[in-house]
């Protein structure tokens, strides 16, 4: 059996404002698709990078050798299931499914998503509480709307980790359209387990995200 992974980086981040895919963008000398890598490398033993198709060659330099790099797709999805393929896993593999945006995600979250698909979960996601108040979405006037429980809702991160057939098969048979690899395995009725997020595992996004970034690599570099 072998533990594998995904990440996927053919986004173009324009929510970033970078000139580059966000993926390639540098936090203390090393791309976010690096730091993705290497920290996924502690835990997968095989991993394949989701790239945009123009830019193959600069992510095959950015991750060195520790990863092969292949064309994304149009969506997420796509580029998830382009990732599946060139794995070419086994059904009893556990395969871990990643952002590359939340290159810093702590390799003890990835661990425990694998421990808890080994111990006979279909899949397994990183979750955390929710610390904001939430209403839902303001009416046409500008109104606000209801509250509603927090206590009730989790925000998910990545890496989601399934057994390969689960992966598989929810990316053959699930809905476009889903914007997680969980969703896609629940609809099917797989069942998967949360685990603990990590705050480290936020999703690099938008220029403000950047100084947190930074000081997380900097700590990481530090010897
Ligand atoms: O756009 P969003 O932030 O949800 O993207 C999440 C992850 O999916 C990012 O790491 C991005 O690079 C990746 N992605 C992809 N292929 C796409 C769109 C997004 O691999 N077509």
């Amino acid at each position: 059996m072998t533990i594998a992974a995904v990440v996927t980086a053919a986004g173009s981040g324009s929510r970033l404002g970078a000139d580059v895919p966000k993926a390639l963008l540098h936090v203390e000398g090393r791309a976010l698709v690096a730091w993705a890598v290497s920290r996924l490398g502690e835990i997968a033993e095989a991993v394949v990078v989701t790239a945009p198709a123009a830019h193959l060659s600069a992510f095959e330099e950015a991750v060195d050798g520790a990863a092969r790099v292949v064309a994304g797709g149009d969506t997420r999805q796509d580029s998830v299931a382009a990732g599946l393929a060139a794995l070419a896993l086994d059904d009893d593999d556990i395969v871990l499914i990643h952002d590359a945006a939340r290159a810093f995600q702590d390799p003890s979250v990835a661990a425990a998503t694998v421990r808890a698909v080994q111990s006979g979960a279909d899949g397994a996601i990183p979750v955390l509480p929710v610390v904001d108040t939430l209403v839902t979405a303001p009416g046409p006037d500008g109104s606000v709307g209801d509250p509603v429980d927090r206590e009730a809702f989790r925000a998910v991160q990545t890496p989601q980790t399934f057994r390969a057939r689960v992966a598989l098969d929810a990316h053959r048979r699930g809905s476009a359209g889903a914007t997680d690899d969980a969703s896609l395995a629940r609809e099917l009725g797989y069942r998967i387990v949360a685990v603990d997020g990590h705050e480290w595992g936020f999703k690099v996004t938008r220029p403000s995200d950047l100084p947190l970034a930074l000081s997380i690599a900097a700590q990481l570099e530090a010897p």
